[in-house]
């Protein structure tokens, strides 16, 4: 890897994906600011037309797209084509969004004349991608930016540039500008350039907590730049009383294991009634020891693919051992399956006897689990945290989610359902260290387009009444 290019290479074989160029963020910038006022100016109706495009091209290059995100995430081929479902029914999902939410309003009144409030784009917006989605989260910054009039420059995560620039392209292919839509590839250096590069009007980040500061940091003497910043979850998930505790062993496997762990919402601690430890644990293990870990494009195909690198596999692996030295007692241990190849096997560990539970997020196939006396101690122990994701309760009736739902501190807080698996048609952001109040999904049109009022009259009509000597 040179200086100024860098290699990515597939998790599941250690195959070599893409050579690529580093970009020139001050290019990039001059580019886009460039194209704005075409792109502000262009009609609406004309932007989601382009944006209808853009999915019935995805729709076409479906099967190609998903191939790639499974070779350079190493999610399984199952899985890499909801994502690619994602990206296309994000079109309609936005559209709906803007005219609700950021559309025009206006209100005749015959005396003062005409109120009206209309949304007009920030400008050039800067969308920073995570490696872990790298089409369909960032994909959820962009379409909504595009549709509210801004242009949009684009750095995937250094470890998915592929994928980021096939869906670039999309937009390409679909008549969007090249200046409309750009590229800049690039790792944190770039990010960080582009991020405080004075000409941008706004940046779009989903990824770590560690990043997501260091970009609020950077941005806190620009008061007038949106920050929107989607981070990571420490989430819980609460077992409390159930007779289907299979059901429960499901809902908690899914939670915690879904793309090996390397999902924002996924739970990172089980939080379990002391009656109930027994039972469930037998089920959740059984359970997991039938999952597959296996390449993405594996026959059958695996439940989950490797982690991203062996370096996470690595981070991974010493996490696990830095709980297990200091009073976690492991249930399943997490172990490297393939020498030199970052897959992992599920790691479940008891940590109720830890003194300090670390408040981090080990994104990652690993759950913790903690054994409480009650549903009071379940809550205060879910609530033991910085982040705010994401948070599920399993078991329990109406009253009991009702109590949760009131105490949990969480943008994310489901009933007898998975911590992820989040719908792009609610609104999606966290509290505390998961996020700034600036939600995305449905909600990504909000931060999108600035609101102005305006009161309006056909002609300069006026009198004044009080306060004139008399003619
Ligand atoms: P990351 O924070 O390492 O990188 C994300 C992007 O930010 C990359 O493009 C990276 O190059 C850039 N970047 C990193 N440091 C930067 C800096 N100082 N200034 C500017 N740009 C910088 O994240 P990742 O490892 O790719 O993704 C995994 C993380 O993303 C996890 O923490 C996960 O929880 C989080 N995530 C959050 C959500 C959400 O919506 N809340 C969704 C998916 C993933
Ligand atoms: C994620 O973005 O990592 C999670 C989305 C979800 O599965 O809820």
């Amino acid at each position: 890897m040179s200086d100024n290019s860098f290699v990515t290479y597939e998790p599941a074989t250690g195959a070599e994906i893409l050579r690529v160029a580093v970009s020139d963020i001050d290019e990039c910038v001059a580019r886009a600011r460039r194209a704005c006022p075409e792109w502000a100016m262009l009609p609406l109706a004309n932007r989601m037309e382009l944006m209808r495009r853009f999915a019935n091209h995805v729709r076409k290059v479906a099967d190609e797209f998903a191939e790639l995100i499974a070779r350079e995430t190493g999610k399984p081929l199952w899985e890499a084509r909801t994502e690619v479902d994602a990206v296309v029914g994000k079109v309609e999902i936005s559209i709906n969004s803007y005219a609700e939410r950021t559309g025009s309003k206006k209100l005749d009144n015959a005396l003062q004349g005409r109120a009206a409030v209309r949304h007009k784009p920030h400008g050039v917006m800067a969308v920073l991608g995570p490696y872990n989605f790298p089409a369909h989260l960032p994909n959820g910054h962009i379409v909504p930016a595009l549709i509210a009039g801004n242009v949009v420059i684009f750095k995937p995560s250094e470890k998915t540039p592929a994928v980021g620039a096939f869906l670039v392209d999309c937009f390409h292919k679909a008549g969007i500008g090249e200046d409309v839509i750009q590229l800049a590839i690039g790792a944190v250096e770039e990010g960080k350039a582009l991020v405080s590069h004075r000409d941008i009007d706004g940046v779009l980040f989903t990824g770590s907590v560690q990043a997501g500061v260091a970009i609020n940091r950077a941005l806190a003497t620009n008061p007038a730049k949106i920050v929107a910043l989607e981070m990571g979850g420490n989430n819980p998930v609460v077992v409390i009383d159930t007779p289907m505790l299979a059901d429960a062993a499901t809902l908690i496997v899914q939670s915690a294991f879904t793309t090996a762990g390397q999902r924002c919402t996924a739970a990172r601690r089980l939080i379990v009634l002391d009656h109930l430890y027994d039972p469930l644990m037998a089920e959740l293990l059984k359970l997991t020891e039938r999952l597959i870990v296996d390449e993405p494009f594996a026959d059958p195909q695996p439940f989950m693919g490797p982690v991203i690198d062996n370096r996470t596999a690595e981070m991974l692996l010493e996490s696990f051992v830095h709980l297990l030295t200091h009073g976690g007692k492991p249930l399943m241990n997490l172990k490297r399956l393939r020498d030199g190849l970052p897959f992992l096997s599920p790691g479940i560990i008891d940590t109720t006897a830890m003194d300090e539970r670390p408040d981090v997020e080990l994104f990652g196939p690993i759950l913790q689990v903690v054994k409480v006396p009650d549903f009071d101690s379940a809550i205060a122990e879910a609530n033991n945290t910085r982040f705010g994701l994401s948070a599920s309760l399993i078991g329990g009736g109406p009253d009991d989610f009702e109590r949760f739902w009131n105490s949990i501190r969480a943008g994310i807080i489901n009933w007898n359902r998975p911590t992820n698996g989040a719908s792009s048609a609610q609104p999606f952001g966290g509290v505390g260290l998961s996020g700034n109040h600036r939600p995305a999904a449905y909600y990504a049109a909000d931060y999108c387009a600035y609101p102005v009022a305006s009161t309006e009259m056909e002609q300069p009509r006026a009198a004044i009444h009080i306060g004139l000597t008399q003619r």
